[in-house]
């Protein structure tokens, strides 16, 4: 039951990774009885974003259903600004907490800006400091990082990164990731892969759908994976395939209907958990999965030129590889037939959070509101 001195929080969920990163958030503020929570999803992803609401129970009170096939960035924030321009002035917020670096982030910061909301951002301070990579993320995160008004970062170096913007020392709380938090709970469980592999045989899992990898850099994934798949008869590789039309074009037409890859839907977090703990290594260009695959102990090779996640990489447990076909093959075959490399890299260190990164944030918004 909520009194008129409860704070109104509205929680925004855009794409998969945010609801996921959110997940933890929501349920901490669940809990709290001086909270009026309120969960807004833009819909900007619409299946996967339901997979993931149904996976942690998370009905929206609002939806703003934005998703349309193949959306480009301009309509994409236009719509997402029209229409949360209406929610914010029916709900009239205390806060509002976006999620890492989407163009729903980006959307809601500056709506919330125009109507003097304030805005907590959560997975704050990632930089590559390359304004066109990832495109258009860095961006979006730049932006939402001058816009904020608590930056809860995952850590240490993040938050260097935003001292050096300019961005004052009080507005900024390490937390930790909470991708931490939700992975922690869902691999606590005991799901089956929802694909029958022969205990004997090692399983590379892969994912690939960032925009700045369209064209040809997702062709040379694709055809390193089809190498890689021909030269390991032994070795199972399965790729859930991200339902982004430039990716499924190119991921089906270069390897479907081959003996040892295996091509699904995108997997639900509870069955992708599930996939991250029978992997024997990961091929990715996800943000995310660089975070989770070093929590699992599971090496990760990153399918990218930069990244704004340098501690996996500092640890030891991730490798940046790129998107040239030789470079994704050396590394992989390393790790598939040098098990001193291998255990070199599977070490089961989690630079990115301890599991209690929500409750930091709530923590904060308590101390801030008390
Ligand atoms: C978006 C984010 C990216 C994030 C990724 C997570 C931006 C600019 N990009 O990229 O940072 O890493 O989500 O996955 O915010 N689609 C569906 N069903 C879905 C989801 C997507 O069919 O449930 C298809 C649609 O055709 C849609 C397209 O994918 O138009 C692109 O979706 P969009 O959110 O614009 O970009 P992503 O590549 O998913
Ligand atoms: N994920 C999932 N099912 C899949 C692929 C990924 O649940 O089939 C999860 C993954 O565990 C991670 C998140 O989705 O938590 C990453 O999302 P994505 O790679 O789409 O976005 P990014 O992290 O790059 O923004």
């Amino acid at each position: 039951m909520n009194t008129d001195n409860d704070k109104k929080i509205i929680c925004v969920v855009g794409t998969r990774p945010e609801a996921i990163k959110m997940a933890p958030v929501i349920q901490a503020l669940k809990n709290e009885p001086w909270v009026d929570l309120r969960v807004l999803a833009t819909a900007q992803h619409r299946h996967l974003l339901d997979q993931v609401l149904n996976v942690f129970g998370i009905e929206p009170d609002i939806d703003l259903n934005i998703m349309r096939p193949n959306q480009a960035l301009t309509t994409l924030t236009a719509r997402l600004l029209l229409d949360l321009d209406d929610v914010l002035l029916a709900e009239k917020p205390d806060a509002v907490l976006v999620q890492g670096d989407t163009t729903t982030v980006l959307a809601v910061a500056l709506a919330c800006f125009y109507q003097g909301i304030p805005v907590g951002h959560v997975e704050a301070g990632l930089r590559t400091w390359n304004i066109n990579n990832p495109f258009p993320e860095e961006a979006n995160r730049v932006i939402t990082g001058k816009l904020a008004h608590w930056h809860f970062v995952p850590t240490e170096g993040s938050r260097h990164n935003l001292l050096r913007e300019g961005v004052a020392d009080e507005k900024i709380f390490i937390t930790g990731n909470t991708v931490i938090d939700a992975l922690l709970t869902i691999a606590a469980r005991n799901i089956t892969l929802p694909l029958q592999i022969e205990p004997d045989r090692r399983l590379v899992l892969i994912t690939a759908h960032r925009r700045e990898n369209f064209g040809e850099p997702l062709r040379h994934i694709c055809l390193a994976i089809q190498a890689l798949a021909q030269k390991n008869p032994d070795v199972d590789f399965l790729f859930p395939v991200h339902p982004n039309p430039n990716v499924t074009d190119i991921v089906n037409k270069l390897l479907a209907n081959k003996p040892n890859i295996h091509l699904s839907a995108p997997l639900d977090y509870v069955h992708f958990v599930a996939a991250l703990k029978r992997s024997y290594l990961i091929l990715t260009d996800s943000g995310g999965i660089q975070e989770e695959a070093p929590a699992l102990g599971k090496p990760v090779l990153v399918l990218r030129d930069e990244t704004e996640r340098p501690e996996a990489i500092e640890q030891g447990v991730a490798k940046l590889v790129g998107t040239h076909v030789d470079h994704i093959m050396q590394a992989t075959q390393h790790l598939l037939d040098d098990t001193t490399i291998y255990q070199a890299m599977a070490k089961g260190i989690s630079p990115y959070g301890d599991g209690h990164a929500a409750e930091r944030i709530v923590n904060v918004l308590k101390e801030h509101f008390s």
